[in-house]
């Protein structure tokens, strides 16, 4: 059945494919103009880029597993270490995000998954620092 999203999470068609594909959309708006972010991004690939970090989430929240399809394991932590992730990175990708999450149509996003996507982007943008300072 075409629509048939009965596989998918509940927390994945509450959200929505649109509002995840927003929220990515609106980062990578910001990260294209940003000084510490901007260059360390593939800038002949926005589109990919913005592509994988939205199949990462919509994976991660119970929708379709296509970043591991297209991808393999994640890895976040090794797909990393060629980017210089230090605490300015992380505190500039985070404000990005947040941002772009307070951009959204007021109610589009419920307050319980705003709050749990967040947390779970924090807890990742921490693990992904790789240098000091
Ligand atoms: C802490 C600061 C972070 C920095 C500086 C950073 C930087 C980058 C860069 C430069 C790329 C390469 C872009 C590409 O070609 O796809 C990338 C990829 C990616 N990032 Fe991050 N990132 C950060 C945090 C995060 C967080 C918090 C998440 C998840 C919640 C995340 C998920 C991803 C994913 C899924 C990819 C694509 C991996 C792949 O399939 O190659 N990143 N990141």
């Amino acid at each position: 059945m075409a629509n048939d999203d009965s596989q998918f999470s509940d927390f994945y068609r509450e959200v929505g494919d649109e509002t995840f594909a927003k929220i990515v959309a609106g980062f990578y708006r910001r990260v294209k103009t940003d000084d510490i972010l901007g260059p360390m991004y593939p800038q002949d690939d926005w589109d990919g880029a913005e592509d994988r970090l939205r199949m990462f989430l919509e994976q991660y929240w119970g929708g379709p597993h296509t970043y591991n399809e297209v991808r393999g394991h994640p890895r976040l932590r090794m797909r990393h270490f060629p980017f210089h992730v230090d605490r300015a990175a992380r505190d500039r990708w985070l404000q990005l995000m947040h941002a772009s999450l307070d951009e959204l149509e007021p109610g589009e996003l419920s307050d319980a998954h705003r709050d749990a996507m967040w947390k779970h982007m924090v807890q990742v943008a921490d693990m992904l620092i790789n240098q000091p300072g």
